[in-house]
């Protein structure tokens, strides 16, 4: 309350190349060391200082969000991710869901969202280790994890994914953008570069006056879960770690790389003199060819790529705006503030702008049903308290714990029926594999649904198809290519054809059926963290 917008200048993050180049100008594998450090980070000019926990290679230089990592499209990075972080959490811990349990110390584990990688790197939340691999989880593999950037390029970012901790460990500042570049792909695009091509990590975060990052750590059924809120929203937005930050801009597109870095803050991105812009890319991959846009939604942990030309604004400035309801989509409308994302102030002067955007970025091969090998149903469902407060989610009845029941086999395509039977929107997250959108359709006569799949812990039995209504409408046009996260709308199913290989159809450069697999889960975090993930096996 009272802070002023707009008078941070947006950082840069410092950036880290996940590659060397060789004497003779050939691209060969970086090895980096990044730690986790608790440190104090200023989030806004007029605040104190607040306790974060950042990546960086030392703790001088760990930043929130932390370096952003370049990689080389076919080149490995080797990362040795470290944990410096102390004995005591900065939020309280609750105890009571399914999580991670050292006898002391924060238990952290990194995953490369959007990346290809082999399950011993990916993350896995039960590969979670303390300060200096004091203890871990009982899924740890190993030390330096390998990404091999087998995709030809991509927007992804790094988090956290301890096993019950996910929510706490990013709301301290554990987050970081990374991109896969690949000149010989996309310098013929000739997109806006270097300083015109931007990320923007967004997060929501709540502050005390003293500057402490403000959760609200008594639960909504502090009898069953001491700490837990089905959702944390922050009234402060701040974007690569300054609320508010302001950006000079020439009179020239630019191209912006937006993560939502959020727990569970959905955003509807506008400019507000309404001027559009062109998105480029969704999740980790190009659309196939650029969607011209007046606004676009974003939910927790979906990337977008998007054109801004600035020498299309009338006036001195411009404001990017959220108008997404929180939670999303029938809670409350942003205010004045939180309605407010980042101002560009626009130079006068108009300069000669070379970048442009191409018709065509990287053609898409359409899947259609006669891809797919098998057929999967997957329940969405939220458990209530007599009062009516969401007390734990659940995919399929099952948490993380229990058996794995998906196995994929390697190089093959699945239809997935995702059915949503819970009044809020759930981005479902699917490690490694990439998919496609097939159709949404919403469902009629939820109750009855809903009563024959808590009935049979599952949805299986119950017909689906009689319960949907309507015509199955396809995703929108920025979403109708390849996509990592899709919007599960409330009460509807929404069917997806899911490439468990690279999406050129090349089987994955490693063993994808090591342990310990792979994971799905919703990626609000609080639901992801209680207890909206389930692991996935892919089998040779
Ligand atoms: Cu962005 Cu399983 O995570
Ligand atoms: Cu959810």
């Amino acid at each position: 309350k009272g802070l002023r917008l707009f008078v941070d200048k947006l950082p840069s993050m410092p950036i880290l190349k996940g590659f060397t180049l060789s004497p003779h100008g050939a691209y060969l594998p970086a090895n980096l060391t990044i730690g986790m450090y608790k440190k104090l980070w200023k989030f806004h000019r007029d605040l104190p200082p607040s306790t974060v926990f950042a990546y960086g290679e030392s703790a001088e230089n760990a930043t929130v969000p932390g370096p952003s990592i370049v990689a080389m499209s076919g080149v490995p990075t080797y990362v040795k991710w470290e944990n410096h972080l102390p004995d005591k959490h900065i939020f309280a811990i609750d105890k009571s869901l399914e999580e991670a349990s050292p006898k002391k110390g924060v238990p952290a584990v990194v995953h490369l969202h959007g990346s290809v990688s082999e399950p011993p790197s990916d993350g896995n939340a039960r590969s979670w280790y303390t300060r200096n691999f004091h203890e871990k989880g009982d899924k740890w593999k190993k030390a330096v994890y390998v990404y091999h950037n087998a995709r030809t390029t991509g927007n992804m970012w790094y988090h956290d994914h301890a096993l019950g901790y996910t929510r706490l460990n990013l709301l301290a500042g554990l987050v970081g953008a990374y991109k896969v570049v690949n000149p010989s792909v996309e310098d013929k695009f000739r997109l806006p570069r270097k300083k015109f091509d931007r990320q923007l990590v967004v997060m929501d975060r709540s502050f005390t006056k003293s500057g402490y990052i403000y959760i609200n750590s008594t639960g909504n059924n502090p009898d069953l879960h001491p700490e837990w809120q089905p959702e944390y929203f922050g009234n402060v937005i701040v974007v690569n770690g300054k609320a508010w930050p302001y950006l000079k801009v020439q009179r020239r597109k630019y191209r912006f790389r937006i993560i939502n870095a959020s727990n569970a803050r959905f955003y509807r991105f506008a400019l507000d003199d309404g001027t559009g812009f062109t998105q480029i890319g969704s999740d980790s991959f190009y659309l196939e060819a650029p969607v011209h846009l007046k606004s676009v939604l974003v939910a927790p942990s979906e990337i977008v790529d998007i054109v801004v030309d600035f020498s299309k604004v009338k006036n001195n400035s411009v404001v990017l705006t959220n108008d997404a309801a929180y939670p999303f989509p029938d809670g409350d409308e942003p205010d004045e503030m939180s309605g407010k994302v980042v101002k560009f102030l626009v130079k006068e002067k108009h300069v000669e702008d070379k970048a442009r955007i191409p018709d065509v970025l990287e053609p898409v091969l359409k899947l259609s049903e006669k891809h797919a090998v098998a057929r999967r149903n997957i329940v969405l469902y939220e458990f209530d308290s007599a009062s009516g407060e969401p007390t734990h989610l659940l995919i399929n009845f099952a948490n993380f714990s229990a058996p794995v029941t998906e196995f994929p086999k390697h190089g093959t395509t699945e239809l997935w029926h995702i059915v949503n039977l819970t009044p809020d929107n759930h981005p479902l997250h699917i490690h490694v594999a990439a998919f496609q959108v097939l159709h949404e359709q919403r469902l009629n006569n939820t109750d009855q649904l809903a009563a024959c799949a808590v009935q049979h812990r599952g949805i299986e039995a119950c017909h689906i198809e009689s319960y949907a209504d309507g015509t199955p409408a396809p995703p929108p046009s920025n979403e109708a290519g390849w996509k990592n996260v899709y919007k599960m709308k409330p009460f509807y199913v929404t069917t997806i054809l899911v490439r468990f290989s690279l999406i050129d159809s090349q089987p994955f450069p490693f063993d994808p059926s090591a342990d310990p697999g792979y994971a799905y889960h919703c990626h609000i975090l609080d639901h992801e963290d209680n207890s909206m993930m389930r692991p996935y096996k892919i089998v040779a």
